[in-house]
């Protein structure tokens, strides 16, 4: 659908509504461009309600580093970011960009943006008829939960050397001549790595702070409303210090808030995890994980082999 079609009948970006990402997706468009002009008057409104009603529970509960990104990206409080203008104050920082993406970016994709310092991200915002709905991430969630968190270089680093990993999964199984035990471990591999990034860069928690001593830095706390502060407060919550082990064993449900959270001392901690997950997955110790709620997609798995036959993979 052309631009101006789109213009004239008034949709907007709005999540699971929008032709414009129907048509990436109908064209096999994996990466796109923001078509900026398309969002509403609604979409803007939408990410004011959002932005407005989170400033005080940040303050509150986020973590001082993510308190630092917001003030550097300088986001406007009225409008849906432009993904350049965030790139603009971001990357001089730790050279990570917002690259937009039509939806679903299969893992090895994903992992392989975040290796090259760029973040996939959605441009689609939440219906504003029902703020707390999401059915899948949006626009919301990737800048305002994910994006400030970037400007941290300690952070990262760390997600530079977690997108590696999948290379290393990839290298790893690409001589592997049984088909289905290669999927077996790719799949389990996949469900470890998953699972460190949900308990850390998605529901991450930090020791330091006011509120009983612990800060949130995990995305999806951060973009919501209810669960940030139910994260840190509740006595229903099970919070206990990182630990490799359990995390890459403890399968994890997304349509409720979290009943278990993983607290880090610093995010040099973090990255020196990483690389714990990169030597245990060499030394074979991540090919036999619990299995999961969610097991690794058959297009997951498939974006793992062709990584590994088409030689993308980095070294
Ligand atoms: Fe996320």
């Amino acid at each position: 659908m052309a631009v101006s079609q789109v213009l004239a009948d008034g949709i907007g970006l709005t999540t699971t509504k929008a032709p414009y990402i129907e048509q990436a997706v109908a064209n096999g468009e994996m990466y796109i461009t923001q078509p900026y002009e398309l969002y509403s008057a609604e979409n803007h409104d939408t990410w004011q309600r959002l932005y407005a009603r989170m400033q005080g529970l940040w303050q509150r509960h986020a973590n001082r580093r993510f308190l630092d990104g917001l003030d550097t990206l300088c986001f406007e409080a009225t409008k849906v970011p432009r993904l350049e203008d965030v790139n603009r104050f971001m990357a001089p920082r730790t050279g990570f960009r917002a690259k937009a993406v039509s939806g679903f970016v299969p893992a090895f994709n994903f992992f392989d943006c975040l290796s090259r310092r760029e973040f996939p991200t959605t441009i689609t915002i939440r219906d504003g008829q029902s703020l707390d709905y999401l059915p899948e991430p949006d626009i919301f969630h990737d800048i305002a939960g994910h994006v400030p968190m970037h400007t941290d270089p300690a952070f990262a680093e760390t997600l530079v050397r977690f997108g590696a990993c999948a290379h290393l999964a990839a290298e790893m199984v690409s001589g592997m001549t049984d088909r289905a035990e290669q999927r077996r471990r790719l799949s389990s591999i996949q469900n470890a790595l998953q699972r460190y990034f949900w308990f850390t860069v998605e529901f991450g928690l930090m020791r330091g702070g006011t509120h009983d001593d612990i800060t949130v830095y995990g995305s999806g706390l951060l973009s919501s409303y209810g669960e940030i502060v139910h994260s840190v407060t509740s006595d229903s919550v099970q919070r206990y210090p990182l630990q490799l082990e359990w995390v890459i064993n403890q399968h994890f449900e997304i349509d409720h808030y979290q009943p278990l959270l993983f607290i880090v001392d610093d995010f040099e901690q973090l990255y020196e995890q990483v690389g714990t997950l990169e030597a245990w997955m060499k030394a074979g110790k991540l090919d036999n994980v619990t299995p999961g709620w969610r097991d690794m997609s058959e297009a997951d798995v498939d974006s793992f082999l062709a990584a590994s036959t088409e030689g993308r993979i980095l070294l």
